[in-house]
Order: C-alpha cells, then sequence, then structure tokens
C-alpha cells in the first residue's frame, strides 16, 4: 500500500486529500460533514474537554426520542402520561438553577467602554484564560453533542447558522425544538461557510464508575461569555434557559445585536403578531416586553368574540431580526422556532392557544407533576389540585406554603403545534411591520397606552421604559429598574451607542413604523389591576391598527397621543368603567417628576455616548409636565 501510494502522481495525491477531509464521513460523525473550521473546532474542544464521546446531532424525530428516552433511564426526564400528554416530558433542574444569572454573564469586547455600563465586562484575554481553566477536562465521563443549528429559515439570506458543542442532552433535545438544527445545517455549510461557534458545558465532569445527577450544574462557577468580535460564545456551569440554550439569548440579541448594528438591522427581544381586520385588512406588529411580561400572551392573542371578524396570528413570542426592504418598510423575521415559555399563569383562560400548543411534544421544566403523569402550575385551573409532587420532587398540598412549579418553571415547544400560528411565519422575506410595542409591568405612572409623535420620540420613550423584575432572572423580583427597549439584560454593546443605532434606523426607512407604548400592569389602590388585559389587550391593538390606517381618534398629551374614552372599541366589555378607564391614563405628575428623575439617572450612566436627541426629548417632556 504504502509503496503504491508513492508511486500516484502528484495531483491525484492532491483530489485524495481533499477527499480525506472533505468527503470521508467523520470519524463520530454519522454524516459527512465537509467545513473544515466545523472539523477543526471540534478537534480542538475534544481534547481540550475530552469527553468520553462525541456525537453529531442529524436533527431527526427518532434522534430526539431516543435523546429523551435515554434521559429518562438516566433520570434527567420523567415520561409524562402518553395519553393525556403524548411525547412529553418533565426535567427538574438544580435548586441553585432555575433563570437566566446575569450578574455572570459578561461581554468580553477588546474594550470595556464598547460593552458599555449596560454590561458586565471582562477581558477576552483573561475570559479565555479562566474558561479554558474551567472547560479543562469538563466533559469527562460524559458525551460531547455537536448541534448545528440555523436561526431563521434554512438558506434564507436573513438567517444566520451555529454551531453548539454541549455536554448536555437536554440542551441537544431542547435546540431541537427551539431551532432548525441538524444534519442539513452542517450540508448547508459546505467546505468554508461561516457559523458562530457556541461552547457549552453544564461544568460537572463525572469520575469514573460515579453516578450522575438528574441535573448536573456547576454552583461554584458560571460564566456565560460573548465575545462580539470574534462572534463566539463560551457558556460554562449552568444547563437553564438562556444560559444554555446559546441560540437565543447569547446569539439572537447579544451576538446578533453586534452584527445587526455593523450591518443596519435590528436583533430585538420581540413578539411579532398579525393583526386582521374584519375587511381582511392585514397590519403586523411587533412588541418589545421584558422577560416573564406578556409577550407570549400577546403573540397568541385570541380577541373577544364581541370585537367580530378580528384575528390574531403568531409569528414569534421572544425574538425579533429586522430588517430594511427595498420598499422602505421593515421585514421581521422569527429567528427561532419554538417556543420556551414561562407556564405559571398560562391556562385555558388566560392562553388558549399556548395550552393547545403544549398538548403533545412538549418538554416542560420545573412545572409540578399530578398523581396521574401530568403537569400543573401556578394559575393553570381555577382550583388546586389536591396532591402534587412539586418542581423539586416532593409532596405537595394546597396550603403547604411552598409553590408547586417555580415561577420561571417553562415549556419548549415546536411552533408549528400553535393554532395561531401566521402562514407567514417562516417566510424568508420576514413580514412588513407597521408598528413597534413598547411595555414593561408598572404598577404606577405609566398610562395604559401612548403613541409617540414621531420616531425621535418612540426612541425616547422605548430607551426611558422602566418595568419590574420578575423571576425570569435570578435576583430580586418586583424592583423597578430602567429596561431600555426590555434589551437590558441582551443588548451586546454599549447602551447609548444601541440608542443611537435606533435613531439611524428610523432615518434609514422611508415608512418606519409607528410607536407605541402599554402598560397592562397598572394597579389601583387596593393592588388590583386595573385593566383585564390577556384578550382584551386586543381593543388596544386594535386602536393601534386604526391609528396606523389613519382611520382613528386620539387626543394630544404631553406624553404622546392618547386614545380618548370613545376612541376604544368597547362591545362586550362592561368591566371596564369610565372612571377607571380615566385611572388607567392618568398621568400624576407627582410620580412623573420621580419617573424623570429615574431617566436622569439613566442617561447619567450612559452619558459618554448617549444622543443628544434623546435628551432633547426629556426636555421637552419635562416642560410639558411643567405647563
Ligand atoms: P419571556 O419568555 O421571559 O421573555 O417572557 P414573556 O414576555 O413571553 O412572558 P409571558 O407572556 O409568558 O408572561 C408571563 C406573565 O405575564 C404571566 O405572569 C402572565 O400572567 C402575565 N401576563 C401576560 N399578559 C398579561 C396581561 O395582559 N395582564 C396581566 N395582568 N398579566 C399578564
Ligand atoms: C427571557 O428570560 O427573556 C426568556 C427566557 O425568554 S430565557 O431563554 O431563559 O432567556
Ligand atoms: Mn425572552
Amino acid at each position: 500500500m504504502q509503496d503504491s501510494i508513492r508511486c500516484v502522481p502528484s495531483e491525484i495525491c492532491q483530489v485524495m486529500k481533499t477527499m480525506s477531509s472533505s468527503l470521508v464521513i467523520d470519524a463520530e460523525s454519522s454524516y459527512p460533514v465537509a467545513n473544515r473550521k466545523l472539523k477543526e473546532w471540534v478537534n480542538e474542544l475534544k481534547a481540550l474537554c475530552q469527553p468520553d464521546k462525541v456525537y453529531w446531532c442529524d436533527g431527526s424525530q427518532e434522534e430526539f426520542e431516543r435523546l429523551c428516552g435515554e434521559m429518562v433511564s438516566a433520570g434527567t426526564l420523567i415520561k409524562l402520561n402518553s395519553e393525556k400528554r403524548p411525547n412529553s416530558f418533565l426535567a427538574r433542574s438544580d435548586i441553585s438553577d432555575v433563570a437566566r444569572v446575569e450578574d455572570r454573564t459578561f461581554i468580553c469586547s477588546r474594550n470595556e467602554e464598547d460593552a458599555g455600563p449596560n454590561n458586565n465586562w471582562m477581558s477576552p484575554t483573561e475570559a479565555k484564560q479562566t474558561l479554558t481553566g474551567l472547560f479543562s477536562g469538563c466533559m469527562r465521563g460524559r458525551t460531547m453533542y455537536v448541534i448545528p443549528f440555523s436561526m431563521g429559515p434554512l438558506g434564507s439570506k436573513i438567517s444566520h447558522i451555529g454551531v453548539e458543542v454541549s455536554d448536555s442532552p437536554y440542551v441537544a433535545a431542547s435546540m431541537k425544538i427551539m431551532t432548525r438544527m441538524g444534519k442539513a445545517v452542517v450540508e448547508s455549510l459546505g467546505a468554508d461557510g461561516d457559523f458562530v461557534p457556541c461552547l457549552h458545558s453544564v461544568g460537572s465532569p463525572l469520575a469514573p464508575g460515579a453516578t450522575d445527577v438528574s441535573w448536573p450544574c456547576n454552583r461554584d462557577h458560571k460564566y456565560i461569555c460573548h465575545f462580539p468580535e470574534t462572534r463566539e460564545i463560551w457558556s460554562f456551569g449552568s444547563g437553564y434557559g438562556g444560559n444554555a440554550l446559546l441560540g437565543k439569548k447569547c446569539f439572537a440579541l447579544r451576538i446578533a445585536s453586534n452584527m445587526a448594528r455593523e450591518e443596519g438591522w435590528l436583533a430585538e427581544h420581540m413578539l411579532i403578531l398579525g393583526i386582521e381586520s374584519p375587511e381582511g385588512d392585514k397590519k403586523y406588529i411587533a412588541a418589545a416586553f421584558p422577560s416573564a411580561c406578556g409577550k407570549t400572551n400577546l403573540a397568541m392573542l385570541v380577541p373577544p368574540a364581541a370585537l367580530k371578524g378580528w384575528k390574531v396570528t403568531t409569528i414569534g413570542d421572544d425574538i425579533a431580526w429586522i430588517k430594511p426592504g427595498a420598499d422602505g418598510r421593515l421585514y421581521a423575521i422569527n429567528p427561532e422556532a419554538g417556543y420556551f415559555g414561562v407556564a405559571p399563569g398560562t391556562s385555558d383562560k388566560t392562553n388558549p392557544n399556548a395550552m393547545a400548543t403544549m398538548r403533545e411534544n412538549c418538554i416542560f421544566t420545573n412545572v409540578a407533576l399530578t398523581p396521574d403523569g401530568d403537569v400543573w402550575w401556578e394559575g393553570a385551573t381555577d382550583s388546586q389540585p389536591a396532591q402534587l409532587t412539586d418542581w423539586q420532587g416532593n409532596s405537595w398540598t394546597p396550603g403547604c406554603g411552598r409553590p408547586a412549579a417555580h415561577p420561571n418553571a417553562r415549556f419548549t415547544v415546536p411552533a408549528n403545534q400553535c393554532p395561531s400560528l401566521d402562514p407567514q411565519w417562516d417566510d424568508p422575506k420576514g413580514v412588513p411591520i407597521s408598528a413597534f410595542v413598547f411595555g414593561g409591568r408598572r404598577a404606577t405612572t405609566i398610562p395604559l397606552v401612548t403613541e409617540a409623535f414621531n420616531w425621535n420620540n418612540g426612541v425616547y420613550m422605548a430607551a426611558t421604559m422602566g418595568s419590574e423584575t420578575t423571576a425570569a432572572a435570578a435576583g430580586k423580583v418586583g424592583e423597578v429598574r430602567r429596561d431600555p427597549m426590555a434589551m437590558l439584560p441582551f443588548c451586546g454593546y454599549h447602551m447609548g451607542d444601541y440608542f443611537d443605532h435606533w435613531l439611524q434606523m428610523g432615518r434609514a426607512v422611508s415608512s418606519p413604523p409607528h410607536i407605541f407604548c402599554v402598560n397592562w400592569f397598572r394597579l389601583d389602590e387596593k393592588g388590583k389591576f386595573l385593566w383585564p388585559g390577556f384578550g382584551e389587550n386586543m381593543r388596544i391593538l386594535q386602536w393601534m391598527f386604526k391609528r396606523v390606517a389613519g382611520e382613528s381618534g386620539a387626543q394630544q398629551t404631553e406624553l404622546g397621543w392618547i386614545p380618548r374614552y370613545a376612541d376604544i372599541d368597547w362591545s362586550g366589555l362592561d368591566s371596564v368603567t369610565r372612571e377607571q378607564f380615566e385611572a388607567l391614563m392618568k398621568v400624576d405628575s407627582q410620580q412623573w417628576q420621580a419617573e424623570l428623575e429615574l431617566q436622569s439617572e439613566l442617561f447619567e450612566k450612559l452619558k459618554d455616548r448617549l444622543p443628544k436627541e434623546l435628551v432633547f426629548m426629556k426636555e421637552l417632556l419635562q416642560l410639558g409636565l411643567n405647563r
């Protein structure tokens, strides 16, 4: 053999070499891998992390079922009752690993100033040194899963490809639901296609012969690191949600916001929905609300029956990639293929479409288990079951003083199971956006709805938005913080530059969307919600739709345009009186003085790179309120 090879002319040798590096099936993969960067990277990681095995995910349904079966045998997943919840599973996380960890999330830009005061910063050199130490040997005793995925329809010009390498089969199975994942992605990369490398480990190597825990993670060391210049993600120590499913917040928001700024588009924490009028006119809106503040609910809204002929359809519930089209409008796609939604509070009353979506093929995390092998969470039904197993695996009865489900318990489910899914939901061109909506969770101060006077005024309103913190991130719940565009934890660069980018995007298109602000969460003196919310939010969407169409009236105030009582369609809703509406819309000057002071704190923090247009807008508002 040796001799015969020596006799082969050099051109043939070259061909054979190319074949061995591009066409031959990778030793550990069941399908050919031609991409050089991908093969080299996986080989490097194999040497660094020292897994027992490497497994290349092909993305098939058969593979999903096999992975879930293996996790059931290992005790990571519990199979739910096949009649009540076909092909569905329950995962219980470690009690220390239940939400995104914002204080352990880092933007590792070369210059600290580029990360901005809105991010934790670490130098790329220090981050790589520290994490190389932690990743070294971290997958011993485990399988390394190679998970190729596309954010957005495969092959679309606006989509981007990532490859996550993870030692968590729960991550591999979840990525199958949340993204277009598998072999076809590797094929589309060819020999030289580029991808965002996403490295993930739960950070819990297994000693030989040791038994595993059901939710391995690292209680002492967690790092969620982003390298914006080299477009890489390294995540260590957590297996939960946005910390571990790296296509989501890490790629589609923190890295993509950097790409978007360079390339002239927007990567936003927004749902996308379609509104169809009885006349068959259709408009799309994109809405930003902070985590656990109502995006999934609004995206899947069922309009009240009394608003005859009005329909809502769903494009996405968490992330929007938005690009200028040749016609001067902004077009949005949902880069995801599934929903990772908050379970508590979701019911047939609040969100029947979400309930129908999760009837099968669902992975639930940290919800409660019923005696007949189904799931339950706070708010799922009017009455509480007599007996449950709580999210930590302990026996639970009503009145025991503990929640049955964790407040950040979630369902992971394919988007194509959603009854309200829009026919255009995976159109590679995206859908034209007529309005942007921004909303926070605010007990006081912020009216039910306002419309900005113009683009710059709308950017100012969105940039200065505040919201009460929720269980979606580890830390205190219920504190008001500034959360510009609902992107505080997700903007991968300096927030001042981000505001400037938003201002520029309005100038880059000839028909920028209208901008609205909403607050579904205003309370009365007794602490009760003033607004019924959920399906009734349709009345506000309907007003917006008509404003965009130039068909609805409004009144000018210092904050912007607002609807008068008569501008809203109240058919079939008696519970909101005129007085209650006035209370929902009230601008209290004392509360607004305090609000402007909080805005000043934000502006002070960002002052090095704060666009002057926003300072001007704030001064105008101050003058208006003083009048
Ligand atoms: P992430 O997935 O974390 O980004 O959150 P999300 O914005 O999709 O949150 P989701 O729609 O799951 O909101 C969850 C919480 O908001 C639950 O507690 C709901 O009950 C509450 N919620 C949603 N819509 C409304 C509403 O119109 N009114 C009121 N009062 N609560 C609402
Ligand atoms: C959020 O926190 O905004 C989420 C859930 O959508 S996670 O994927 O964990 O970020
Ligand atoms: Mn979110």
